[in-house]
């Protein structure tokens, strides 16, 4: 069965409360759900897991080799920080698919760059929900490969 390792990265827990207006009223639940409702019918595993912390990411990644065929990562903020998380994709190979919710071109300067894009197979942003969607089936379609 393919396996995938899907990451939630900060703040990501406080969707549905957090700046409604840019994020909607979707729940990190809401979301997970139907990730699993989509991967069951695609036959493959899901681990999700949200974190607030760096480290904890980077180690994820890190383990991730081997057990998994592929990552869906929204790194959140750390999409426009993490030189960390950038290098521990970029060092266990694992096809990675980066996704945000919002279109962060269309946002404050800060979020227009990607420190993760350019180790990412590719990006999917602004389709809110979606985003996640489009992006798990980009991820099993790479698992597969
Ligand atoms: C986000 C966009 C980031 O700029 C922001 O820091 C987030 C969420 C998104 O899904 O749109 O926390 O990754």
């Amino acid at each position: 069965m393919t396996k995938i390792l899907v990451i939630h990265g900060p703040n990501l827990n406080l969707l549905g409360q957090r700046e409604v207006n840019i994020y909607g009223k979707v729940t990190i639940d809401a979301i997970n759900k139907d990730l699993k409702k989509l991967a069951k019918a695609k036959k493959a595993a899901l681990t999700i897991v949200q974190s607030d912390h760096e480290g904890e990411i980077v180690e994820l990644i890190g383990r991730s080799k081997g057990k998994y065929g592929a990552i869906l990562i929204n790194p959140a903020a750390y999409t426009h920080t993490s030189v960390a998380i950038r290098d521990a994709i970029s060092a266990v190979n694992v096809p990675t698919v980066e996704i945000h919710l919002s279109n962060i071109y269309a946002r404050e300067e800060f979020r227009h760059t990607s420190l993760i894009s350019a180790v990412a197979k590719g990006q999917i942003c602004g389709f809110g929900k979606m985003s996640y969607l489009l992006g798990l089936e980009a991820a099993i379609a790479l698992a597969a490969e």
